[in-house]
């Protein structure tokens, strides 16, 4: 049996670009493969990198707990759990920070990317937080971990961990593999669509949230950064914007790019982003209600509960294993 993990960062609210670069990949994985285990946790040590906000930090956590069972993540086939409740992510975090080098470390393009941003200052973690990600999928013996393709880098520094400390201690890790859906892997910003779309993005409206109303989402939508040719055909390189809400527009409707860019021929952006605000909103409206059920029930403590009482047996002896090998402590 295959395990599969993944988690995302409750760093803001979840967006489209996570839906569709993450969390409708899970679903998929999910119903499409009897023979895994599958765990997907709430990343909440990774948001504190950068500054968060206490409250909004705990509405986030729950949130997104309810954003996965929303989008169709089934407690019963899923571990769905909140990183922070299961200490061995840290304690393995830490000794992945002794297994790296900062020159490997410092070549990461998200540190590179959001290091600028911190205008107060740049915290270590932001730096070593690659470590604590290799940490989160090793202590699982992890086979496959489905990201965006932005992740790629982190599962190269997690797998060259992984085989370093193995190499060092012994058979301790099984050395992971990414898992990279082909469509719409990377959706862009609606404001700068040579950017990422991202949840802490502070212009609202360069992302879609899960959450937004159907109002906000068709603003956002028919005021997207396109350009002034005024087709629809799709030319990432040269023609980013349009290219972007193509993709959105064929990961909801499934129609294929080349027909989508034939049914427009002719036509115009604005037919087009209503079209597509009609698409986004239709996708999003179960998922919202659903949403709304979860996020004040027991029900969903109960999930997280589970999630977290399985993970922690797991992690626990994982983590065991690692301090003996490393000789740690006394002998367990
Ligand atoms: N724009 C995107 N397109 C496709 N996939 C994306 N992901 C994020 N943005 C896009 C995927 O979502 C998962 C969650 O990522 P994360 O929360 O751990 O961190 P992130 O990649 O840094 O996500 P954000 O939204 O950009 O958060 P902030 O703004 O806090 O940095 C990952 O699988 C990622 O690939």
């Amino acid at each position: 049996m295959k395990r599969l993990l993944s988690g995302i960062q409750p760093s803001g609210t979840i967006t489209l670009g996570n839906y569709i670069g993450a969390i409708k990949n899970f679903v998929k994985l999910q119903n499409e493969n009897e023979d895994v285990e599958f765990f997907v946790f709430i990343a909440d040590q990774h948001a504190i990198t950068v500054p968060q906000e206490k409250l909004k930090l705990r509405e986030n956590i729950r949130s997104l707990a309810a954003i996965y069972v929303a989008c169709g993540l089934d407690p019963k086939k899923v571990h769905l759990f909140i990183q922070s409740e299961v200490p061995a992510h840290a304690m393995l975090g830490y000794v992945m920070e002794c297994t790296a080098y900062i020159g490997e470390m410092e070549r990461m393009t998200q540190y590179k990317d959001k290091k600028v941003k911190q205008v107060d200052g740049v915290h270590c973690s932001l730096l070593t937080y690659p470590a604590l990600m290799a940490a989160d999928i090793l202590l699982y013996d992890t086979d496959l971990v489905p990201v965006g393709e932005d992740q790629k880098q982190h599962l190269e520094l997690t797998r060259n961990l992984a085989q370093r400390f193995n190499q060092k201690y012994g058979d301790t890790f099984v050395v992971p593999e990414a898992y990279i859906a082909k469509e719409g892997a990377k959706v862009m910003s609606l404001q700068d669509p040579t950017k990422k779309m991202s949840k802490s993005d502070p212009n609202p409206k360069g992302y879609i949230a899960l959450l937004d109303e159907e109002n906000v989402i068709r603003k956002k939508i028919m005021s997207a950064v396109t350009d002034s040719v005024g087709t629809i055909s799709y030319d990432p390189a040269n023609r980013p914007g349009i290219s972007n809400l193509l993709t959105i527009y064929d990961v909801f409707s499934g129609e294929g790019i080349d027909n989508i860019c034939k049914k427009y021929d002719g036509k115009g952006y604005a037919e087009f982003k209503a079209d597509l605000a009609d698409i986004v909103v239709n996708a999003l409206k179960p998922i919202q209600e659903r949403y709304n059920e979860l996020i004040k029930s027991e029900e969903l403590d109960t999930i997280l509960d589970e999630g977290r009482d399985y993970a922690s047996k797991i992690a626990f002896k994982k983590i065991s294993k690692v301090y003996n090998k490393i000789g740690l402590g006394r002998k367990r």
